[in-house]
């Protein structure tokens, strides 16, 4: 499939443009705001590309999926207009910061027949299947910390009116664990937050999501502190610690309970592994399934709303 990206910034750059060539699919064009600037670097090394505006890139004719890596707040704009103009969209995370917003775009891809996914590449990558598989009977305590240090006010993550802040750019993989390990929303949610004083973002939150009294997930997640991720899940027969579980190395080792047979995982990037299943849905005409999304952004939502707050 051929892949037009909007917006040359890191994640773009460093994970998925590579990741199209390694799923056996072309990056035929790159949006950006600055299209000169942005060539240099990679045409040093890579096949030619054409160097466009976003709109250069929804209107070339030779872009059949469109890769959204622009900051939070423009995924949905830029997605409908995507949608709009006949493509399928892989748009990253948070793929829109309301459920209203993430029922609009369900529904123009519907609307479309487009395919239209959310980047959270980690459910590609297969220990988050195995994890699910256990036999540990009922999860008891789920637990995530995730954590860098970006002290750069002019960071995407630390501008409140670009959708910033530490809940919606890491907190979301804990609820997004939660979600997926549950297979549905809490009952009921807690958080405290520490807002930065000037840029008005989150730079600390720290969450509990309770399901039926029985299950509880605890995180913390910062944009201040050591760069670290970790999580742990704990059954009623089992338990099981990932020591890097969004952005897991090789062979992804996990450490686990006495009698828990748990496979060897095989090397996998799970950003070429998304690309492959997002084709794979896009060619076959299968209908986009925002259902964890919506739930997932509707927590995140619910968190924010119920959160006490300190600068
Ligand atoms: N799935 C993952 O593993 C993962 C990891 C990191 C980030 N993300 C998500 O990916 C998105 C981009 O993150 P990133 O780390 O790549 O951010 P980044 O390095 O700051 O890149 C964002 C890009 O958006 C464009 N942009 C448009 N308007 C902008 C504005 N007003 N201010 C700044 N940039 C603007 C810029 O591209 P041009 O100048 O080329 O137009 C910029 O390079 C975010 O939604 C983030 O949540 C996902």
């Amino acid at each position: 499939m051929r892949f037009g990206v909007l917006g040359w910034g890191k994640i773009a750059r460093t994970q998925l443009a590579p990741a199209i060539a390694q799923a056996g699919h072309e990056l035929v064009a790159i949006g950006s705001r600055s299209p000169m600037a942005a060539t240099l670097d990679w045409n040093e090394t890579h096949a030619p590309v054409r160097w466009t505006s976003y709109d250069g890139v929804l209107e070339d004719p030779r872009v059949e999926a469109v890769y959204i890596a622009l900051p939070n707040t423009q995924h949905v704009p830029w997605t409908l207009k995507a949608l709009a103009a006949g493509h399928h969209v892989l748009c990253e995370k948070p793929m829109a910061l309301s459920p209203a917003d993430v029922d609009r775009l369900s529904q123009a891809a519907h609307a479309a027949q487009r395919h239209l996914h959310e980047a959270y590449m980690v459910l590609h990558h297969p220990q988050w299947a195995a994890l699910k598989a256990l036999d540990v009977g009922a999860w008891r305590h789920l637990q995530v910390a995730f954590s860098y240090d970006n002290r750069d006010p002019a960071n995407i993550r630390n501008q409140a009116a670009l959708g910033g802040g530490a809940l919606w750019d890491i907190g979301c993989y804990a609820v997004l664990l939660g979600h997926w390990l549950m297979g549905r929303a809490p009952d009921t949610v807690r958080c405290h937050q520490t807002r930065h004083p000037d840029w008005g973002t989150d730079i600390h939150s720290q969450g509990e999501l309770h399901w039926n009294a029985q299950t509880v997930l605890q995180f913390s997640v910062s944009t201040q502190a050591a760069r670290q991720q970790s999580a742990l899940a704990v059954g009623e027969r089992g338990w099981v610690a990932l020591d890097a579980p969004f952005n897991p190395p090789p062979r992804a080792p996990w450490r686990f309970s006495e009698g828990l047979d748990l496979p060897c995982l095989p090397d996998v990037n799970q950003y070429a592994a998304m690309l492959h299943d997002f084709v794979a849905h896009a060619q076959t005409g299968a209908p986009s399934d925002l259902g964890l999304s919506r739930g997932v952004t509707d927590t995140l939502l619910r968190l924010h709303a119920v959160a006490q707050t300190r600068i």
